[in-house]
């Protein structure tokens, strides 16, 4: 479906994310019909380029980034007629904002204006005053930012602070990418529609949950930005504490914005804190060192920094929820640059039957949300095992694929968000107090982490972690997903 005419003007148009994601994310959307011709994307950075060199720039980021499936040259060449530039440093109060202003006033007043913040954090608030300061700031305007929002609790507020002086929060967009992923947000359907699984959610049948996010990739040209940051800031704060908000929330009243958030921060606000000497015995920190990915020589993670560094590549956290529904049930909570694979997914295992009935034991149920690659379901159930006449068991997995059809391939999750920024419905991103939760959570452990208070242990590049991550969890009798 169509969404109203939109200006979406882009802070940051130069840089990696748009090019990568957002630009080819609205390109797909044009394509399937859901931009109006009145659209414009608006890029603004600081390089000083005109219309044209931007466009070129665009058109090679296209042909670069999308899939060849759905890459077609008229369509392209249409897309480059809603694009526009302006040279702007956004942090300044100068004479660039008359260009700006000049191509924003040519659209009618009603016109729904998304700001899109992909520039360093700390300017978000400087951004603002200026776009208040040239009465850039509509009742149609709405902001959106992307992570990281800070680097600890008073940074968020900070940053919080600065943007929400001039937009309010049902205006301000703080886009997680991950809830924009289709089996993200299908954990949801996945749970309340389904009686037989959401029957069983719970600490009486539920013996642990695994969230991983691992790459094959290491930091590749984000060195600078990823190195004050680490495993645990770049990716568990945000879309590992959100995929543990879904999984472990109580069902909302109803799928209403405030509804779902209200019951992923009550998630958050359960959480065990780990602090004092439970950062050395529940967390896991450690940094790639040289191996082979993928068939491939690949260096440390210092030797590509070039530089000491205390920065972790991986971290492992097991939490526990106190709340009734999930007494004693650890979430381990786990992410990893250069990792064996690129695999992001949620197991939940449950308890092992309590029965000895059987010459062979029965492995614990477990169901595997895929979240990429090969967006999907698992089951994993025991059968009798027909190979013999002995009542043995063996595992049988039920497997359900969610395909797009066609042959597509799954739609990136910007493409969702950046266009319910312009519908106005921030179901799918995070609410202040969410952001400011999460941070509360993590920092007692950033905090012993970067006074050395757990060690930074070691893995091969290419392998599936330290050895430290193994023993963790066996402490508790559990082992990794076996894909993983
Ligand atoms: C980003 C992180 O938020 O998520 C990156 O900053 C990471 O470091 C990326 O590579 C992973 O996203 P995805 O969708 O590939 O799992």
């Amino acid at each position: 479906q169509q969404v109203e005419p939109f200006d979406y003007v882009i802070f940051g148009a130069t840089g990696d994310l748009t090019m990568r994601k957002l630009l080819p994310a609205f390109y797909n959307r044009m394509r399937s019909g859901q931009v109006p011709d009145e659209a414009r994307i608006i890029g603004t950075a600081r390089t000083a380029l005109d219309r044209e060199e931007f466009v070129d720039r665009v058109r090679e980021a296209l042909v670069r980034f999308l899939p060849k499936e759905v890459r077609d040259p008229s369509l392209i060449e249409r897309f480059l007629m809603r694009v526009d530039y302006v040279t702007l440093d956004g942090t300044k109060s100068g004479s660039d904002w008359d260009g700006l202003a000049a191509v924003l006033s040519t659209a009618p007043p009603e016109r729904i204006r998304v700001y899109y913040f992909a520039t360093a954090p700390q300017l978000y608030g400087a951004i603002c005053e200026n776009l208040h300061a040239k009465h850039l700031i509509t009742p149609f305007s709405r902001v959106v930012l992307e992570k990281p929002i800070g680097t600890d609790s008073a940074t968020a507020e900070a940053i919080n602070n600065g943007v929400g002086q001039y937009f309010p929060e049902n205006h301000i967009f703080r886009i997680d990418h991950y809830l924009g992923k289709e089996t993200v947000q299908n954990v949801i359907g996945l749970r309340f529609a389904n009686p037989i699984i959401e029957a069983v959610w719970s600490s009486d049948f539920i013996e642990s949950v695994q969230i991983t996010a691992a790459e094959t990739v290491g930091v590749e040209g984000r060195a600078a930005y990823y190195n004050t940051s680490g495993a645990l800031r770049d990716m568990i704060q945000n879309h590992l504490l959100q995929v543990l908000g879904l999984v472990a929330m109580e069902q909302p009243e109803s799928l209403a914005a405030d509804n779902v958030r209200n019951a992923k921060l009550a998630v958050l606000n359960a959480l065990r804190p780990i602090t004092g000497d439970a950062v050395r015995t529940e967390t896991v920190r450690a940094q790639y060192t040289e191996g082979m990915v993928g068939g491939k020589p690949a260096p440390g993670y210092l030797e590509e920094l070039g530089e000491p560094s205390n920065t972790e590549t991986y971290a492992l956290l097991r939490a526990f929820i106190d709340t009734p529904r999930w007494k004693n049930v650890p979430f381990y909570l786990r992410t990893a640059k250069r990792s064996a694979e690129k695999v992001s997914e949620v197991v939940i295992t449950f308890k092992t039957a309590p029965t000895h009935m059987f010459s062979t034991p029965p492995i614990a149920n477990c169901l595997v949300i895929r979240i990429q690659p090969h967006e999907g379901v698992e089951l994993h159930l025991n059968v009798k095992n027909p190979a013999t006449d002995a009542f043995t068991l063996k595992e049988s997995v039920l497997n359900a694929e969610f395909e797009m059809g066609g042959g597509l391939p799954f739609p990136d999750s910007y493409e969702r968000l950046l266009l319910d920024a312009v519908r106005g419905d921030p179901v799918l991103f995070i609410r202040r107090d969410e952001v400011e939760a999460a941070w509360k959570w993590i920092e007692p452990v950033l905090d012993a982490w970067s006074e050395n208070k757990s060690p930074m242990e070691t893995y091969s590049a290419g392998s599936y972690g330290p050895s430290k991550a193994t023993t963790l969890l066996a402490e508790n009798g559990h082992h990794w997903h076996e894909n993983m």
